[in-house]
């Protein structure tokens, strides 16, 4: 096979046979395809698109590029949730432990900070002691005994979007519906779980701004997902601001913690419910939404998922304490209001701009090498459509020094617009896609 007339295939808009697409993907993850070649061909896939055989053939060339893992040893349908990546979005730290104290084995391979977006295995990390690094025997054995946990990847899934990924960071090529939908669902495949519940963001801190392309990709990613033997299914939610109000490493993982306590209500704990709802589902334990809910909130009232999570950093070498005292995780230096500029109502936010603050605070790393600061970050006071008066709390900021607090402090007093016209809060939950339908919500 020639990788100079797959080019110029796919240069003059046809679409290539599934054994084109796996002979690149293998010289891909072998390293025996030329960067430029690869880069050439990636601009050709973003500029004229991939059929959905395209994509499916593309999406399971890259999953068997790599190790696949079996979870089998697991009781149960074993279920997983991805989120395509938002700020102050901890959805995962409060609905893993309310799915599995509902009897649906949560065995979960998460991701860390990219961009402006947190990471779960960052935020997990804030806990002392606490490893995201378990064998394969070790994370098994966990889930069969508490039913969760969360870890790192332990093997070396998809190295072909390893390759494929960096690529497409330098060449301006991120931004295709194909190239992302295998992306992610390669690496969701080679994972392991049978029941995968994507959580699509769309709005200003999303990867795709509008709702239509945002559904778009959800349905590419779910007939995927289906195609390939799994139960997959895709809610679309709202980053048009971030989805709770903390902001950093060990500030989400205390409003996780405050939410399982039953402390603090809100977007986060609606957001977690939906999709919690439909692991449930997926997981065979709940036959409607409002069933699923329904347990779920049960789980939550009683303590049981509070107590599952306990269990988990236990199990994971961390300070179970923190559960019952959230000043046990890393505390900030320096923590200062930040004043708001003017009066009005907030009427959007750079909710991107918000999540690269964070990163500068030393929540997220710019280079791979950098180390975060899990003390780090922000907790927002207002939500969008909520009145300020001049001079009222906008955020907490909570930082290592006082030049990062007064930085900080400036940012987000521009991040976060005010203006003289009232607007209605943002709907969180968009669209409910299968591969049958797309429910609009
Ligand atoms: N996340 C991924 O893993 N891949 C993409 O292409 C985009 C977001
Ligand atoms: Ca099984």
């Amino acid at each position: 096979m020639n990788m100079v007339s797959i080019i110029e295939k796919k240069k003059l808009g046809h679409a290539l046979s599934r054994e084109e697409i796996a002979f690149f993907v293998s010289g891909a993850a072998d390293g025996s395809i030329p960067d430029y070649q690869l880069a050439a061909l990636l601009m050709a896939i973003r500029l004229n698109g991939m059929t959905r055989e395209e994509t499916t053939h593309l999406t399971l060339a890259m999953t068997s590029s790599g190790d696949v893992c079996d979870l089998s040893a697991i009781n149960g349908i074993p279920v997983d949730k991805h989120s395509t990546g938002g700020v102050g979005d901890t959805t995962t730290l409060v609905l893993a432990p309310l799915v599995a104290a509902c009897g649906v084995p949560v065995a979960k391979m998460s991701g860390r900070g990219l961009g402006h977006t947190g990471g779960t295995l960052d935020k997990l990390e804030s806990i002392p002691g606490l490893s995201v690094s378990l064998s394969e025997e070790a994370f098994l054995s966990q889930v069969r005994r508490i039913g969760l946990a969360v870890i790192g990847q332990t093997k070396n899934l998809a190295p072909a979007d390893k390759t494929l990924y960096a690529l497409r960071d330098v060449t301006s090529t991120v931004d295709s519906l194909p190239l992302i939908a295998s992306s992610i669902v390669s690496k969701k495949l080679a994972s392991g779980a049978q029941g995968i519940v994507l959580d699509v963001k769309t709005g200003a801190g999303a990867l795709m701004h509008t709702l239509q392309d945002s559904i778009e990709l959800a349905q590419a990613m779910v007939r995927i997902g289906c195609d390939a033997g799994r139960r997959m299914v895709a809610l679309v939610t709202d980053m048009g601001e971030p989805l709770g109000s903390h902001v950093g490493n060990a500030l989400e993982v205390k409003e996780a913690i405050d939410v399982l306590s039953g402390r603090v209500t809100g977007p986060l704990l609606e957001v977690s419910l939906e999709l919690g709802a439909r692991m449930l589902m997926l997981g065979g334990a709940a036959k409607t939404v409002s069933e699923a809910k329904e347990k779920l909130r049960e789980a939550l009232s009683s303590g049981r998922g509070l107590e599952t999570l306990r269990q988990m950093i236990a199990a994971q070498g961390g300070d179970p304490s923190c559960c019952d005292d959230t000043a046990r995780l890393p505390q900030a230096k320096v923590i200062l209001p930040v004043p708001a500029p003017g009066e009005g109502f907030v009427h959007h936010m750079d909710t991107i701009g918000l999540g690269n603050t964070a990163q500068a605070m030393g929540a997220g790393r710019r280079t791979k090498e950098d180390v975060i600061d899990p003390s780090v970050g922000f907790v927002l006071h207002k939500r969008i459509g909520d009145a300020v008066a001049k001079g009222d709390a906008l955020a907490t900021v909570y930082a290592r020094d006082e030049q990062s607090a007064i930085d900080a402090i400036a940012a987000i007093q521009r991040q976060v617009v005010i203006t003289g016209s009232r607007v209605p809060p943002c709907k969180l939950i968009h669209a409910f896609v299968t591969d049958e339908a797309v429910e609009r919500l």
